[in-house]
């Protein structure tokens, strides 16, 4: 028996008792790189234990609970529209991500930096058009699927207990939809988007006691101006996508542990 210490990140000795094909070699030099520098099988290991433990916990799925294999409730697709959400919410963020390529938040000038951005997308750049309409739509169609969604959830009676949490979560994220549909709108500074910009500052201004204070942060005063445009672009460009990214995250992690709620 050996007197040196043990080392249980290396693999070496066991590779050599085995023949091994050349992908099984090369899949274990990697990982046995990676093992001694970031101890990964041991992290590996905490995330299989989690896995188990998580799903011992889960409650039965309803067709499983309900013996529902073989009966087709018909209001199953509506249970597709908070997938039918997130989707949108990808193409909405992986096309604003392209279309950030192009677009610039300035005022300056005449017609404005930002309006011209616009117009060369759409006149100019190739497939700038269908990039521009693609962020459109899917934005659209995301608040109608939340919508639809949220009356599912409360036709069936999916919000009530143990599922509450799921519900507030939910509010905000309607809400954040909405702001992100808003803070969009205002960019492309166009006439539409100046008025509706105009709105919001007097809408805020209505507000009692804050009302100021609010239209100073949100549009950087009480008129429209660069500030304005800049706050709106970086709320729609930054602040929103982490928030409501994280949130998706946290309310689809809840219905992962919670299980879908029966139908009633
Ligand atoms: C960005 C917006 C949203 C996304 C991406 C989203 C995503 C999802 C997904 C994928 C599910 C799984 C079940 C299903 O798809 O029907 C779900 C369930 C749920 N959602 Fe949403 N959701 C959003 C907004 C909302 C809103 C606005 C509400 C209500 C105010 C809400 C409340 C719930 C509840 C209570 C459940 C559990 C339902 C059950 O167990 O049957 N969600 N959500």
């Amino acid at each position: 028996m050996s007197l040196e210490p043990k080392d249980e990140h290396d693999h070496k000795g066991w590779m050599q008792e085995r023949d091994l094909t050349p992908v099984e070699t090369t899949y274990l030099t990697v990982l046995m790189w990676l093992d001694k520098r970031l101890r990964i099988v041991d992290y590996l290991e905490i995330l299989e234990d989690l896995y188990y433990k998580v799903n011992m916990q889960m409650p039965k799925s309803h067709t499983e609970q309900y013996n529902l294999d073989n009966k087709f409730w018909y209001w199953y697709p509506l249970y597709a529209l908070g997938s039918f959400s997130t989707i949108a919410y990808v193409v909405a963020a992986i096309s604003g991500a392209l279309l950030g390529f192009y677009y610039s938040p300035a005022t300056t000038g005449d017609p404005s930096t930002a309006y011209n951005s616009i117009t060369f997308i759409m006149t100019e750049l190739r497939f700038g058009f269908f990039l521009r309409s693609l962020h459109r739509w899917s934005a659209q169609v995301m608040v109608a699927a939340v919508f639809l969604h949220m009356l599912r959830v409360y036709f069936t009676g999916a919000y009530k207990e143990p599922r509450e949490l799921n519900w507030i979560i939910g509010i905000v994220l309607i809400s954040l939809t909405m702001v992100f549909g808003y803070t969009g709108y205002l960019l492309p500074w166009d006439q539409l988007a100046f008025w509706a910009g105009q709105i919001g500052v007097e809408m805020s201004l209505s507000i009692p006691l804050a009302g100021e204070w609010v239209a100073q942060l949100l549009f950087g005063g009480f008129t429209l101006s660069q500030s304005t445009l800049q706050r709106m672009y970086i709320l729609h460009v930054f602040f929103l996508p982490f928030i409501t990214t994280a949130l998706i995250a946290i309310h689809i992690g809840i219905v992962w542990m919670q299980g879908i709620a029966e139908p009633h």
